[in-house]
């Protein structure tokens, strides 16, 4: 009876475990590991990288950098969680929306540094109608990941990612 019970906990908590996970598409590549699902006009993300400096992600940007609504982040060495809407000023520079007369528009804001690995999650709305983020309609959206060995949001990335989403 006491193993029946045991099992039946175990499996309880692999479907709880499931059934919150399976909406997330997971895209890996190369060092990063991008999670993503759409509710209700709302995109959840979940980053992660091994790194203790900062990640970010950018979505479509027009040349390298330029043109893309960042999410950029990072924990410190007192596990404070920053993370913070950019967007892409030029080819290699980005800025805080709110320094560029925007809004901050990153809800749920989590963030967690274990065994050399950061994770962020946040939530961004599809389209936030500020002119310092990027429209993510349905179609094809180009990703870019980075991520630093440095906390400090202003130095540059020592790894990068690229692809592609599609959003239904
Ligand atoms: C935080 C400050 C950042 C600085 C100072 C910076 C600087 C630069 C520089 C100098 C380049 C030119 C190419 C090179 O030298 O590697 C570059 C390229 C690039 N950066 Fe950044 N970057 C920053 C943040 C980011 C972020 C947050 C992302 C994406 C999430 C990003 C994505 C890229 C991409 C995709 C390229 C183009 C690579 C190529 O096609 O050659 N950067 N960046």
């Amino acid at each position: 009876m006491k193993k029946f019970l045991i099992l039946t906990l175990i499996l309880l908590s692999f479907s709880v475990a499931f059934s919150q996970d399976q909406d997330y598409a997971v895209v890996t590549k190369d060092d990063f590991t991008f999670s993503w699902r759409v509710v209700d006009g709302t995109m959840d993300i979940i980053l992660e990288a091994p790194t203790t400096g900062w990640i970010s992600v950018g979505f479509d940007p027009t040349k390298k950098m330029k043109d893309a609504n960042y999410i950029i982040g990072s924990v410190d060495k007192n596990g404070e969680v920053t993370i913070q809407d950019n967007f892409g000023t030029g080819p290699i520079s980005h800025k805080p929306d709110e320094k560029l007369g925007g809004v901050d528009n990153v809800a749920n804001k989590f963030g967690e540094e274990k065994d050399g690995k950061t994770t962020l999650k946040f939530s961004i709305p599809l389209d936030s109608k500020d002119k310092f983020d990027v429209v993510l309609n349905p179609g094809k959206h180009t990703v870019i990941l980075a991520s630093s060995k440095s906390d400090k949001l202003t130095s540059k990335h020592n790894k990068l990612a690229k692809f592609e989403i599609e959003i239904k």
